[in-house]
């Protein structure tokens, strides 16, 4: 009977508790303001923007058990001949050089869907997860449409973070290798950025 009591009225004690921080909370937090003006400076921008250029190789592997690239969703009509409407996630390796061996210097990873009803094209979402030297941690998002028999695809960059937050830009994509058999591909990257 006690130890109910007892029970009870820690119980009957939290509830006390809960209830006058609450109130509390409610006393003592002041709202931010919604928004405001800031100096640049606050946010340590001190300088002029730059313009970087990145390039490396983008692996795309559908085949195998090493596949980076997986097909997630499709619809009742998507068919080898008429691939409308399916979807695949990727967390593509990006390399110096063409050969995947090479040095990694980050990761594509996101989505592509295809897009398009009367040819080869993508949207793509993406973000590059980079990792090398001072772009180690920073990413930026690209998000555009890819006719992948084009030469030339070009993206936009829409943003990005670490050493690339208020970035903007665009990427050149130029296919290095297609494998007919697979369908894997090898595509060169030309990114140039505007950042801080
Ligand atoms: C998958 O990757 C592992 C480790 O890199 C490698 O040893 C293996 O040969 C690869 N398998 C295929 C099918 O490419
Ligand atoms: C990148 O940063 C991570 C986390 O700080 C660290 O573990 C890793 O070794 C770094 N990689 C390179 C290539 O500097």
């Amino acid at each position: 009977m006690a130890e109910l009591l007892l029970k009870l009225s820690s119980a009957a004690a939290v509830f006390l508790l809960a209830v006058l921080s609450l109130a509390s909370s409610f006393a003592t937090v002041e709202a931010k303001p919604f928004s405001r003006n800031l100096s640049p400076l606050s946010l340590g921008i001190n300088k002029p923007e730059k313009l970087s250029h990145l390039h490396f190789y983008f692996h795309d592997i559908v085949a195998g058990k090493n596949a980076t690239a997986v097909r997630v969703a499709k619809a009742e009509t998507t068919s080898a001949s008429s691939p409308f409407g399916a979807v695949a996630v990727i967390d593509d390796p990006l390399t110096v050089g063409p050969d995947i061996g090479s040095k990694l210097v980050g990761r594509a990873q996101g989505i592509y869907a295809l897009t398009s009803k009367t040819e080869s094209s993508l949207l793509m979402a993406y973000n590059f997860a980079f990792m090398e030297g001072k772009y180690n941690g920073s990413s930026l998002t690209v998000m555009g449409r890819n006719p992948v028999l084009s030469a030339v695809r070009e993206m936009p960059v829409m943003g990005g973070s670490g050493v690339f937050r208020f970035a903007r830009g665009y990427v050149e994509a130029r296919t290095h290798t297609f494998d007919l058999k697979t369908g894997d591909a090898c595509v060169e990257y030309d990114v140039y950025v505007y950042h801080y």
